[in-house]
């Protein structure tokens, strides 16, 4: 749909519901799949669990909404969403420091996002070679050692070119969507692949149900003891809120940029936060049925998905197919949200150089695919590259890990930060009410955790992410 905006139109989502689905998808990504099983059974099941769903009440939603409410306010790619809140509002207009901050975020993220989206493929692949060799009915990798399927995923990092070609190849087909434009690429996209990833989530998580060990699962996962709920839990739970709901990169700035005035910006964000949360706890009961089945430990972090549930896929009948479905699903959730992530710098090239979208997209993709194999090198050829030994916080990590660590634990949670701050501070009261659809004391209450609550939690992050020696 086309927005007007002073005279110009720009391209838009077609309907409220385009929108949810966009949003939803970016939200739904590898940080539902892959981050949060490996966080919650890292960090001992419950604990953590109930207190992520109190950082996504607290914090994630109040921010969400902030978010999409600069963006559709200014009706323009994030940086300059920012500025024109800031010029209604009669302040300055370097708080545009927040998205440009966002956009560098996003851009690292994308490079290092579409790395593991190459694993994925990777084991698609795999699967897919399985089932040629062996048929559809008997389990995964029939007949080979748990060890071999272990190592498949080393042997893909022992594997440099492997690795920056499936990177490109991840990135290509973001590109291709993102270069199509808002209503015709990204909503196309989002429209398909996500209600395609829920059949699919659902199927699996039915199937994993049978299995035997769900009583197990749910409470493993909803048994709530305080004594597990540490610091470094606590940290690593509301890290986790944000990474999921795609907060403090001006993503859902962008996103914001492209609804309509009718759209109720309060429940949407609703929904889309609680739609990231039931995906991410029904990764959790898909996911810990089958390792319990299995007898394998919960507690793998990142190898939990892709070494300790493609060894569980050996154990079930027709497991190369289910396992194919799983990776085809997790697939279809990193694009709609690495599309996201390619989005938000590009929408910048548009409004700044007025690049056609085309060439935004691919410059943005280009510079993507460079730092992305520098990225995915770090793990063979450059493992001994260390590129900011000289900061304690990143000193021995290879780029991937450094790309990760400054958006985890830099730009996202400053980004965050500033923008509950604007909103919460500066921003106009009056247009701050109009945009967000909230009425009476839930208004009251949004604005009191933007104030208080939301900058509080997120400098306790900062510190916490930059001195970890010390708590
Ligand atoms: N939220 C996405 C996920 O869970 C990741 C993401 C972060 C996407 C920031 C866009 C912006 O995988």
């Amino acid at each position: 749909m086309a927005l007007s905006q002073g005279g110009k139109t720009r391209d838009g989502w077609s309907s409220r519901s385009a929108f949810i689905l966009a949003a939803i998808g970016s939200a739904v990504g590898l940080g539902n799949l892959w981050r949060f099983p490996a966080e919650a059974g890292a960090n001992g099941g419950g604990a953590f669990v109930l207190f992520y769903i109190l950082c996504v009440l607290m914090i994630g939603l109040p921010i969400l909404l902030s978010e999409t409410l600069i963006g559709r306010h200014g009706q323009a790619s994030a940086p300059e969403s920012v500025r024109r809140v800031a010029k209604a509002s009669r302040v300055s207009s370097h708080w545009d420091i927040l998205a440009s901050m966002g956009v560098l975020a996003a851009f690292m993220i994308l490079s290092f996002y579409c790395v593991v989206g190459g694993w994925v493929l990777y084991y698609i692949g795999q699967f897919m070679a399985d089932i040629f060799a062996s048929g559809v009915t008997g389990g995964a990798f029939e007949g080979r050692p748990a060890e071999e399927i272990e190592a498949l995923l080393p042997n893909l990092f022992g594997n440099g070119i492997l690795m920056v070609g499936l990177n490109a190849l991840f990135l290509g087909f973001t590109l291709f969507f993102v270069a199509r434009g808002v209503s015709g690429g990204i909503e196309l996209v989002a429209k398909w692949m996500m209600p395609a990833f829920f059949i699919l989530l659902i199927a699996i998580t039915v199937y994993g149900a049978f299995g035997g060990a769900f009583s197990q699962t749910v409470s493993y996962l909803f048994t709530f003891e305080p004594e597990k709920l540490t610091g470094p839990v606590m940290l690593a739970a509301v890290g986790q809120a944000f990474f999921s709901l795609s907060l403090g990169v001006a993503g859902m700035i962008t996103y914001g940029g492209y609804v309509g005035r009718n759209v109720n910006l309060g429940s949407t964000s609703a929904i889309i936060s609680s739609a990231d949360t039931a995906v991410a706890l029904l990764a959790g009961l898909c996911i810990f049925p089958i390792v319990f089945a299995a007898g394998l430990s919960v507690a793998a972090g990142p190898g939990l998905m892709f070494q300790t549930l493609p060894h569980a896929f050996q154990e079930m009948p027709a497991g190369s197919v289910v396992g194919l479905l799983f990776f085809i699903m997790v697939g279809f959730a990193a694009l709609t949200s690495s599309v996201a992530l390619l989005e938000v710098p590009t929408a910048w090239l548009i409004d700044k150089f007025r690049f056609v979208r085309p060439v935004s997209a691919s410059i943005v993709a280009g510079g993507a695919m460079i730092l992305g194999a520098l990225a995915a090198l770090s793990f063979n050829e450059l493992a001994d590259w260390h590129p900011l030994d000289f900061i304690p916080l990143f000193a021995g990590q290879g780029f991937f890990d450094v790309l990760d660590g400054i958006t985890a634990k830099l730009l996202m949670p400053i980004g965050a930060l500033l923008t509950a701050l604007f909103i919460g501070w500066f921003a106009d009261r009056k247009l701050v009410d109009l945009e967000n659809g909230l009425g009476g004391w839930l208004h009251l209450f949004w604005l009191f955790l933007v104030r208080f609550v939301c900058p509080i939690a997120l400098i306790g992050i900062l510190v916490v992410g930059i001195f970890p020696g010390m708590f």
